[in-house]
């Protein structure tokens, strides 16, 4: 009987099953190897731990990178500098600097602004900077207001209106290499439509500048493809790939020569994350029964931030495996944190078996946006990670 036996490990921390995640990474691998092969660059700000990364690295996808530590996370964890791509509103010089001393695949550049900083610095530098541009496709996605991307109304991208002017202007730039487009219009879109609707202005787009004669190499349409929150069990956990791309395959008109690639981040890491929690206290209030769990906003900050559903389970350890489940749920219960917020709150009147104080518990989908967007908020600590062998031999040696 090992039930008992996680008791020593100090809660809160990220379990991460690392079986799900190369499933889903074969899964993907599958897809993408087609006579057209797919560009994939998996978005490093959904997940950066090390072993994530060196496990997507090694499994021969891109990266995309939203600031100079991420690239020197994604070197480090052995993504080839030709798979880095660069995206974001503000880059620093110093991140320009890392991103051309790297030689990445490209920036994707968001303003006339800052391309003409990346092309200032590369003139100083001696060398040419390979530029996408991210155009604002003002196309909405049916998603969460603070993940909606591509809207002109959004600080994103470059407004179509100045996309000629721009890339004739990297054009005629010796230390500028004007290398393809790129989107996104926003997170977690699970309306393959709103991906449809992208690909048909990207064909406008491309169109209007096949008349002035200009063919990008590059068409990266972004990352967005959401997942299944509510049941992250079964076939649901390996997310459905294919769907995904037959929509760009039907509807994008890309000419011999021009590549398809994107940037997929919540995706492939999301399912195979859980926040693992302790039952502190269960407090019965006036008109709410709440569990107080020792995880808060700092460990998970997307219910506060967004609102966001994740299934929340009672986890224990049987034999040789970990069992994630809420057979017997009569009661409910408001599931909170510790931190001095009112929106700390993983959930509301939720259906769970009885808690107690000591309860392991178990926030399901939270392998995306979970740890990476941990703070120290109250001076906690950032919280741990461990694989789920990692994991079982601690329970193990604790037995
Ligand atoms: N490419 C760009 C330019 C992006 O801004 C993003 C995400 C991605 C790719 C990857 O998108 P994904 O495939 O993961 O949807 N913290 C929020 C999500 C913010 C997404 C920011 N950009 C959340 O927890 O829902």
């Amino acid at each position: 009987m090992y039930a008992g036996t996680l008791d020593t490990v100090p809660t809160p921390f990220y379990l991460y099953d690392t079986k799900l995640l190369a499933d889903t990474l074969d899964e993907l691998r599958r897809e993408a190897c087609t006579s057209e092969p797919l560009h994939i660059h998996y978005a490093v700000k959904a997940n950066a731990n090390p072993v994530i990364l060196r496990q997507i690295a090694a499994a021969g996808f891109g990266a995309d990178c939203v600031s100079g530590g991420e690239i020197r996370a994604a070197l480090d964890a052995g993504f080839p500098a030709a798979g880095i791509v660069f995206a974001g509103v503000g880059k620093a010089d110093w991140e320009i600097r890392l991103a051309l001393e790297s030689n990445i695949a490209a920036f994707n550049v968001e303003s006339r602004e800052e391309m003409a900083v990346i092309e200032e610095l590369a003139a100083a530098m001696g060398r040419t900077a390979r530029v996408c541009l991210r155009i604002n496709p003002n196309v909405g996605a049916h998603t969460h207001a603070n993940i909606t991307t591509g809207l002109a109304e959004n600080k994103f991208g470059i407004d179509m209106a100045d996309m000629l002017p721009t890339i004739q202007q990297a054009q005629a730039s010796p230390h500028l290499s004007f290398e393809g487009l790129h989107f996104h219009i926003g997170s977690q879109i699970e309306e393959m439509d709103d991906f449809c609707a992208l690909a048909r202005k990207v064909n406008e787009l491309l169109s209007t500048l096949a008349a002035s004669g200009i063919m990008p190499r590059i068409v990266n349409v972004g990352g967005g493809l959401g997942i299944n929150y509510c049941h992250p069990h079964g076939t649901q956990l390996v997310p459905r790939f294919r769907d995904y791309f037959d929509v760009y395959r039907h509807e994008l008109r890309l000419k011999p020569g021009q590549e398809f690639h994107c940037e997929l981040g919540r995706a492939i890491v999301a399912q195979m994350g859980s926040l693992i929690t302790r039952v502190l206290y269960v407090k019965h209030g006036r008109h709410k029964r709440f569990a107080i769990v020792d995880a808060g906003m700092t460990e998970l900050i997307r219910p506060a931030l967004y609102d966001a559903h994740h299934c929340i389970e009672t986890m224990s350890i049987e034999g040789r495996s970990i069992h994630f489940g809420n057979e017997g749920a009569t009661e409910t219960y408001d599931i909170v944190g510790p931190i001095c917020e009112s929106s700390d709150v993983f959930a509301r009147d939720r259906a769970m078996p009885p808690l107690c104080r000591g309860q392991l518990l178990a926030i399901r989908s939270a392998g995306a946006y979970g740890e990476a967007m941990a703070s120290t908020y109250n001076c906690r600590p950032l919280p741990k990670a461990y694989t789920m062998k990692e994991l079982l031999s601690a329970a193990h040696a604790n037995a």
